[in-house]
């Protein structure tokens, strides 16, 4: 934390804390003091994480001195001591060594108020604007033309939502790639349909959402009549080759589907827009270039027709290296020759060097296969970078994938509206002096942050129940939790009759305390949330803000308060209501004024 951070004489970073050697590199970095640094018998400096952390029995404690004392033979607690006569903390925390040598760090009031009064008079709650901005795309949400969109593109546009604000708002270039499925040998039949159910017919059919049932009628019309079949593959083949009523009756689909993708992001609230549709189409006139460029390398091997890598480190079941067949013996590309083109396409074209996935974790194999073959390629080095933002299933109460009562796949738009009508009766039941239209906007707000929330506080690549009655509970580490302890700061300032209050903090009470240490994590939250890309970091801050807050306000009055202190308490709800407010609009969820 920043506390932390100033204890040990180092910046605030998610090192601080880890438990981890230091890089040779951090060797000349102070510890807790530079004459706190105990010498080795030979006079050398020994490098040691100060290991400065979070505890129960005071503030921070710090580890050092048991680590030191294995390295040097000597009692841990005598080392303890003496880093403690050699350290000079001045005003900001008081020591003592405890049990077998840990020393415990409390910090003075003084030094919270200084630091908190610091981080509210910032616009930028504390965090670091990173070293260098980077040009970032993200490649999220990613639905399947003519598909309904499952819970695994709902998770994709939920995370890869919060990852483009979060990283926007630290000051990243941030390019919102959203990789359509759009191509391929489906729409040969899925055209083929179109034709034989009439195309304003299939038009309406499409764009009321009802993608599935048009797919499998397609697919069944495909199985079972061979003529439809022949029709569907030569369909594919007149479309590729760039076919003017192929292309137009493949336009009318895709139309189709981006309309009801478009409104479902509206839904949701996220910030996808048509401009960052990247479908797998775009790269179509990219796929022939890449092909020469990789044989020209001497990547390509050709087996029984097909045109295929073979990228370093993916043996197979039988030993042998896997494949990624990039054009197929038919002439046709696949999925993996246009994840290489798009590849190409982000580090040349538009000059990124961090390269995101938000995609689930079956595909981990083949994304890594694509970024192996990108680097042995040369268009993917360093700094440039890939990384998979993989995550787990989402699944119903029986612990299976989540299906509608049919055992389809559920709808998402469905579901969304069906968050925000439980939201709703919520709101009704619990504020029933709201009226209609603070409802709708609180609904909206708790019901679409509910489904997001469930998904980003849970650690990325597990998978996870959903549970509507879990994810809407006032209580426990939910997002109307959040909500609600942001709305009853707001409604304090309503009382007070001011909108904010930015004077200075001043800490005494034990509850100011531990709020103002949690306030003080915020920029070490948001750092490791966007390192990592674990959200479940963030929405865990914020918790335990929101609970350190709740008993602050239990045993502080605030509104009632001697003149001096009101102003400071004040202020330090106006702090954490900005925490709260910028942390779950980091996360995409929307913190209304009233609850
Ligand atoms: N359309 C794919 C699917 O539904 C997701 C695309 C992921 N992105 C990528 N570059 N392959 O599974």
């Amino acid at each position: 934390s920043a506390v932390a951070g100033q204890a040990a004489g180092k910046t605030a970073g998610p090192a601080a804390g880890s438990s981890a050697e230091p890089a040779a590199g951090e060797a000349a970095e102070p510890a807790a003091d530079d004459a706190a640094e105990p010498a080795a018998p030979d006079g050398q400096a020994i490098p040691v994480d100060p290991a400065v952390r979070r505890s129960q029995r005071a503030d921070f404690q710090s580890d050092a001195a048991l680590a030191l004392a294995r390295r040097l033979g000597r009692p841990p607690r005598d080392i303890a001591a003496e880093v403690l006569g050699l350290a000079d903390l001045g005003d900001l925390c008081r020591a003592e060594v405890s049990g077998p040598g840990f020393i415990n760090l409390t910090v003075a009031d003084s030094a919270l108020g200084t630091l908190l009064s610091g981080m509210a008079a910032g616009e930028r709650l504390g965090v670091v604007p990173p070293e260098v901005s980077e040009t970032v795309v993200v490649d999220y949400s990613g639905p399947n033309v003519a598909k309904e969109m499952h819970v695994g593109h709902l998770r994709s546009t939920v995370i890869g939502d919060a990852t483009v604000r979060l990283l926007e708002w630290l000051g990243h270039r941030v390019v919102r790639v959203n990789h359509l499925g759009d191509w391929g040998t489906p729409f040969g039949m899925l055209i083929e349909h179109l034709i034989d159910v009439g195309e304003s017919e299939a038009a309406h059919d499409l764009s009321v959402g009802d993608l599935d049932s048009f797919y499998r009628a397609a697919r069944v019309a495909f199985d079972a009549d061979e003529a439809f079949g022949e029709r569907a593959r030569s369909r594919v083949v007149a479309l590729q080759s760039g076919d003017a009523d192929s292309r137009r009756l493949w336009r009318l689909l895709v139309e189709e589907s981006e309309k009801y993708f478009l409104a479902v992001y509206d839904r949701l609230d996220v910030t996808l827009t048509e401009a960052d549709f990247y479908p797998e189409s775009f790269y179509n006139d990219l796929l022939g270039p890449v092909v020469d460029e990789l044989d020209r390398l001497g990547l390509l091997t050709t087996s029984a027709g097909a045109a295929c890598v073979f990228p370093h480190g993916f043996p197979g079941r039988d030993g042998r290296p896997l494949p990624i067949i990039v054009r197929k013996s038919d002439g046709g590309y696949g999925y993996g020759a246009t994840d290489l083109a798009a590849i190409r396409h982000r580090t040349q074209t538009l000059g990124a060097t961090r390269l995101l996935y938000v995609v689930g974790l079956p595909q981990r194999q083949h994304l890594e296969m694509v970024h192996q073959t990108a680097r042995e390629a040369g268009w993917l080095s360093p700094p440039a970078r890939a990384q998979h933002v993989g995550f787990g299933s989402v699944l119903g109460a029986d612990g299976r994938m989540l299906r509608s009562r049919a055992g389809t796949n559920v709808k998402l738009i469905e579901l969304l509206d069906e968050a925000v009508a439980r939201a709703a009766e919520l709101a009704r039941s619990k504020s029933p002096d709201l009226d209609e239209r603070t409802i709708a906007e609180v609904a909206r707000a708790v019901g679409i942050g509910a489904v997001k929330y469930a998904d980003l506080s849970t650690y990325r690549v597990k998978d996870y129940v959903f549970d509507w009655d879990r994810m809407l509970s006032l209580d426990g580490n939910t997002s109307a939790y959040l909500q609600y302890a942001h709305a009853r700061i707001r409604s304090i300032f309503r009382r007070a009759g001011a909108v904010t209050a930015r004077g200075d903090i001043t800490v005494t009470e034990p509850a100011e305390h531990a709020l103002a240490l949690e306030l003080l994590d915020f920029g070490d939250a948001v750092a490791s949330t966007a390192e990592t890309l674990e959200f479940h970091r963030l929405t865990g801050h914020l918790y335990t803000v929101a609970t350190a807050f709740s008993a602050f306000f239990e045993q502080c009055p605030v509104l009632r308060a001697g003149d001096g202190v009101r102003d400071s308490r004040l202020a330090l709800c106006d702090l954490t209501g900005r925490v709260l407010r910028q942390g779950l609009a980091l996360l995409g969820i929307a913190t209304p004024d009233r609850m």
